[in-house]
């Protein structure tokens, strides 16, 4: 027996138990989670649907976690593997043999934001003698930009995006570039609106200033190549672009490995060099790292080689048009309501709408999508962008589009018929008036129980499965009233009340 107060908290007794109560107790507390397959969690997850896969990768995993890829001489296997990946990405990405970019290296980190980080650190080490560096970023750039920035010491120019195209003017970027600029930067797509930058602009206008160009293509940098070879009008944006210095490439997102693994492209060893980092003047072992984690597994790089190995370049080509034929289905299903409008036409693997004129509330919608089994991702509105939805597609969404569209127009009645959020005025006129340092932690917890935001042990309002209420237009409603600034403070707050320890019983 399971005892459920234990699992619900997720504390740990001390005492040991069997395996399958150790087991049993994870999958009692993944049941809470949101559904990771059956195509209708539209973020956090990349699913292929393909029978057998997770077993094949599961599998792949277990060889390899306790391999350490501290020492890539004594482990040669996970050398191999992660010079198999790197190359493969290379292909995709359009270096290696016979290119205009045969000199590519690479290496696997443990996912995008580390990537992104990388890019950045390797950028800002090339040049010692600019004492303040800077990097430049389109708004529309990852949110890991801003974090590498913040955690290198490197100063962040943001260029705005258009609301038409909701990608930065080249000419605006080539502006931002300075004599301190150590790496300008693009998405190829971006994550919220799924648009690809004018990487070969952006890319001219680095290289003319002598600086570096990265491509961030952690999200579809492993659709978009196969999208234009289905046929999509897919812009100029990997190696084949002269400027453009490094790319990332997300493993675990659309090469549908299990968690874990990215790849950074330079376009060749020596803008790679400034990325390791070594160390010898200590009693240990001399320690040599190309990424940021020294120890790390080798699960998820055997799990992704063995992903990619079976479902191969035909495998990708295949997912990759029905991905996109499920993007076509659930972009038809927005224009057919009324009260809807596209972000952007579907130019990727996502996509993005938002409320026209007269249209519903949005975070409303998102509440009435969850509690009809759709789980979007509400985007809060942002430099004269309004809030929006977005949908990340995959593979497994194919067989789920004919139902989508039904339901949508279903919720978007539902959520006319309830209006719009209301914000409690003295809710309101806190937000108008709060600044992020005059944030209290009575404040916050009192905001956190107006709000129904549980503390991790129970049920939030009651009504939802785990700390958070089942409706978030509520939360979702402050949060978009509030400046980013102020946004950001909030939530470290809420997560620092459910990141608590949970100290478990000596029984
Ligand atoms: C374009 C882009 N870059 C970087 C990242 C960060 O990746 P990760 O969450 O693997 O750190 C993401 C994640 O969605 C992304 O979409």
């Amino acid at each position: 027996m399971i005892d459920e107060s234990r699992v619900k908290g997720g504390a740990l007794s001390w005492g040991g138990v069997a395996a399958e109560v150790a087991l049993a107790e994870v999958r009692g507390l993944r049941a809470g989670d949101a559904p990771t397959h059956g195509g209708r969690l539209f973020a956090y997850v990349y699913d292929p649907a393909v029978p057998g896969l997770d077993d094949l990768a599961a599998a792949a995993h277990r060889e390899s976690a306790h391999v350490n890829g501290l020492d890539p001489t004594a482990f040669p296997s996970l050398l191999a593997m992660e010079n198999a990946l790197v190359g493969a990405a290379g292909r995709v990405l359009g270096g290696g043999p016979g290119t205009a970019a045969p000199d590519v290296v690479g290496s696997v980190t443990s996912g995008g934001t580390e990537s992104l980080i990388l890019a950045v650190k390797t950028a800002r080490d090339a040049h010692p003698e600019i004492t303040a560096p800077r990097i430049v970023v389109p708004a529309s750039g990852h949110a890991a930009f801003a974090k590498a920035a913040h955690y290198l010491r490197v100063a962040l120019d943001v260029v705005q995006v258009s609301p038409d195209t909701l990608r930065p003017d080249p000419a605006a970027m080539a502006a931002a570039i300075r004599p301190e600029t150590v790496l300008v930067a693009c998405s190829a797509p971006s994550y919220a609106h799924g648009v690809v930058d004018p990487v070969a602009e952006i890319a001219a206008a680095a290289a003319d200033a002598g600086v570096r160009c990265h491509v961030d293509a952690c999200f579809g940098g492993w659709t978009l190549p196969y999208l234009r070879r289905l046929g999509a009008p897919v812009p100029p944006f990997d190696f084949a672009v002269p400027g453009v210095t490094s790319i990332s490439v997300d493993l675990h997102k659309y090469a549908y490995a299990p968690k874990g693994v990215s790849v950074l492209l330079h376009r060749d060893a020596a803008l790679r060099a400034p990325q390791y980092f070594a160390y010898a003047d200590w009693p240990g072992y001399t320690m040599i790292n190309s990424v940021i984690a020294s120890t790390r597994s080798g699960g998820p790089i055997a799990a992704a080689y063995a992903t990619l190995r079976h479902l191969g370049d035909d495998g990708y080509l295949r997912l990759t048009a029905v991905t996109r034929d499920a993007v076509a289905g659930l972009a038809d299903a927005v224009r057919a309501v009324d009260g809807l409008r596209l972000m952007a036409e579907p130019e990727s693997t996502v996509v993005c709408f938002t409320a026209s004129e007269g249209g519903p509330d949005l975070f409303v919608l998102v509440d009435e999508l969850t509690a009809r089994g759709w789980h979007t991702q509400p985007q809060m509105s942002y430099a004269g962008l309004p809030a929006s939805v977005h949908l990340t597609v995959t593979a497994a969404v194919a067989p789920r589009v004919a139902e989508f569209g039904p339901d949508l127009a279903d919720a978007v009645a539902a959520a006319r018929a309830a209006g719009p959020v209301q914000l409690p005025a003295e809710l309101a006129a806190l937000v108008g008036a709060l600044t992020p340092e005059a944030l209290t932690p009575e404040l916050v917890v009192g905001l956190a129980a107006g709000l129904g935001l549980g503390d991790g042990t129970g049920d939030g309002d009651g009504s939802g499965a785990g700390p958070l209420p089942r409706r978030m237009a509520l939360v979702n409603t402050l949060l978009d009233a509030a400046t980013p600034a102020l946004r950001e403070r909030l939530l470290v707050e809420f997560v620092g009340l459910l990141q608590r320890p949970a100290w478990g019983s000596d029984g």
